[in-house]
């Protein structure tokens, strides 16, 4: 991995020295493989099953926080039981504002984590700790804090999708739905950005705001695979669809979009927009608000992996599969699967997280 400032100049030997590929990328789980490993249930089981996760809610004051990427199952929970269905930045402020004791939070860790920072007085789980995300994984603390300490020239903003630890290191996170802004407001003020971890996010921010960007070299493996040749054929098919992407997206594929945005912002769009048809490029299981938002119109997955690839998440992420109704059924029961994020690390991650809650209500 490197880092590039967007002008073609590469990062300096002794920082891409440090960041060589991660063990990781050969044992993420392909989705096939979650959801075959997952037990089947039938209707009266899962019935049965949400049912008594129902109950438990209320008995133990617990809220369900869904990210729009998880099981249709578990976003129909959490919105038939108070909770909430919401992007990353959403659910941290939902989880924020909640009076609930408990927030289980059904998505991936560094949401859970998001939850813990800005509510250290309640108790967060998961229904999966191991629930992660490769931008995450792709930008190590250890890597970034030296990396950060060579560019003190720079004001350090981290996606969202990154440990505390990395969040600690940071003077500003955001999250998709709001970095443009971010960005824009700080290269107003001529300031100079360390962005982090994701590259084509970052391309993209850096094409709309010009903004000056050191860019770590991260990616999201799900959004990776979108690729703007098959993209290209399947529009050709559909003249009059509209295309919408999630700018995790590689560059070639955001370029081709009609809308880029977060996912609740891909959402409004299918509504608000007066076409019929959309061909979408994020995870598929969004579908099910896409759908409930505008029940009227057709939505396209868009197509993922180049000619002859094989497609190892096939637009869901596997982390996020990895979210299940027993899972949430053994938190209540158990007591298992509690966020906890260390005290040290909290406070400046705190203040990091807090200032885009802080600028998010100022741009309202
Ligand atoms: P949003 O902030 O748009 O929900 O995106 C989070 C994410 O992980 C997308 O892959
Ligand atoms: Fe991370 Fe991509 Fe999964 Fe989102 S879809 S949680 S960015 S791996």
């Amino acid at each position: 991995m490197k880092t590039d400032n967007g002008k073609g100049r590469s990062a300096p030997k002794s920082i891409m020295s440090t960041l060589s590929t991660s063990d990781w990328e050969n044992t993420v789980p392909t989705t096939q493989e979650i959801e075959h490993q997952k037990p089947q249930l039938d209707e009266q089981q899962q019935n049965k099953l949400i049912k008594r996760i129902k109950q438990l809610l209320v008995e133990q004051n617990a809220v369900l926080v869904a990210h729009y990427y998880t099981d249709p199952v578990l976003q129909q929970l959490a919105d038939e039981t108070g909770g909430c269905v919401a992007d990353s930045l959403e659910m941290a402020r939902f989880g924020k504002a909640s009076p609930a004791d408990k927030i289980i939070v059904a998505g991936v860790r560094f949401m859970g984590e998001t939850a813990k920072i800005l509510s250290p007085e309640k108790k967060v789980f998961m229904p999966e700790l191991e629930a992660t995300c490769s931008l995450d994984l792709g930008c190590p603390a250890e890597d970034f804090i030296p990396f950060c300490d060579d560019h003190p020239d720079r004001v350090v903003v981290v996606y969202a999708n990154t440990s505390a630890r990395v969040k600690a290191r940071a003077d500003w996170v955001v999250t998709s739905g709001i970095a443009s802004e971010v960005i824009k407001h700080l290269a107003s003020e001529g300031k100079k950005i360390l962005w982090a971890p994701d590259r084509h996010l970052g391309k993209y921010i850096q094409s709309i705001t010009h903004a000056d960007m050191l860019l770590w070299q991260g990616s999201c493996i799900v959004h990776d695979e979108f690729k703007a040749d098959t993209l290209l054929t399947l529009k050709e098919k559909h003249p009059d669809a509209r295309i919408l992407v999630h700018p995790e997206s590689p560059y070639t594929v955001v370029e081709m979009a009609d809308l880029v945005g977060s996912t609740t912002q891909l959402i409004h769009a299918v509504k608000s927009m007066p076409d019929q048809t959309f061909i979408v490029a994020t995870d598929n299981r969004i579908f099910y608000k896409m759908q409930q938002a505008a029940p009227d119109k057709t939505l396209i997955e868009a197509p993922t992996g180049g000619v002859g690839a094989t497609c190892t998440m096939c637009a869901h992420c596997s982390w996020m599969a990895m979210n299940t109704l027993q899972g949430i059924l053994k938190v209540l029961e158990q007591n298992i699967n509690e966020v906890h994020v260390e005290e040290s690390v909290r406070i400046k991650a705190f203040e990091s997280t807090q200032r885009l809650l802080d600028f998010a209500a100022a741009t309202k």
